[in-house]
């Protein structure tokens, strides 16, 4: 067997038809698991998957936004139902919008909850009876070092869910250790994603990969072998962990820190 091998593993990646998610599909698609994407972009999510089957890979895509407990509970049966268990949930799906404090409405806090917070600890209950069932299963958690160790301006509320989400997969890290399932989280730094690009400006993008240590932004794939390995079998004895993926960009000591050449 290879190592990190993935062959029987049935997975889920929340919004996993673009972006950082369509690059952990990919991964964990190509170490053998067999991915179910589920999104809210129907087309794009079909695209994603058939991509993946064009490939000789396993994959398909199912409707399913991380705001409705129905939706979930339901994706996550028929997922058990069709595949017959269900091994590794990615919380991936995630909103970003750019407000200062003063200007965040109740509904816009609650929104960026529902999706960054209240998805990924439904998704992770869902999985739970199956998990426990199996006696094993993995969580793996997208967090952000924006939120458990630096901030930007506008982005209070999307921070907020990042680091709070470390805190739910801590507490469920103990609580459902003596089944023998794991929960861990990886915090990217400024990936280059489609979103991002929606987001931010290219003179924004360029500055920031010129004051990352190693000199450029993520990309998906760096994203996904983390979240690989944290599935596989040999990350069988780590749980309620993170890890950062960032380049180096959380290290240096002051914001205006000048690094040096090559
Ligand atoms: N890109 C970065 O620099 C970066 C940095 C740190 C953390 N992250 C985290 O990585 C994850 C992916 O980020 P990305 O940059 O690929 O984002 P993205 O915007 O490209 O993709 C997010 C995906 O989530 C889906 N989504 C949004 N709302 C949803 C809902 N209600 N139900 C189901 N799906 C929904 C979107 O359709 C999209 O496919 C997020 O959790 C994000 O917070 C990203």
């Amino acid at each position: 067997m290879n190592n990190f091998d993935l062959t029987g593993k049935i997975a889920i990646v929340t919004g996993g038809q673009r972006g950082i998610g369509l690059g952990i599909a990919n991964k964990l698609a190509e170490a053998g698991a067999d991915v179910v994407i589920s999104g809210i972009v129907d087309d794009e999510g079909e695209h994603a998957a058939s991509a993946l089957r064009n490939r000789g890979l396993k994959a398909s895509y199912v409707r399913m936004d991380v705001r409705s407990e129905d939706a979930i509970l339901s994706t996550v049966g028929q997922i058990v139902a069709v595949h017959g268990r269900i091994d590794i949930a990615v919380a991936n799906a995630a909103i970003y919008p750019n407000t200062p404090i003063a200007k965040i409405s109740t509904d816009e806090w609650d929104a960026v909850l529902a999706v960054n917070l209240r998805g990924p600890f439904l998704l992770a209950r869902a999985c739970l009876p199956h998990f426990q069932k199996q006696r094993g299963g993995r969580v793996i958690f997208l967090s952000s070092i924006t939120g458990p160790r630096v901030s930007s301006p506008g982005y209070s509320h999307y921070a907020a869910t990042k680091a709070g989400i470390l805190g739910f997969m801590r507490t469920a890290a103990l609580e459902w250790a003596p089944w023998n399932i794991t929960l861990n989280a990886v915090e990217p730094g400024n990936v280059l994603t489609e979103g991002v690009k929606e987001h931010q400006p290219q003179s924004f993008i360029d500055a920031q990969a010129a004051a990352v240590p190693l000199r450029r932004l993520g990309t998906p794939e760096d994203i996904a072998h983390a979240v690989h390995f944290l599935a596989s079998d040999e990350a069988s004895y780590i749980t309620g962990q993170t890890i950062v993926i960032d380049g180096g960009q959380t290290i240096p000591e002051m914001a205006t820190a000048i690094l040096p050449g090559a």
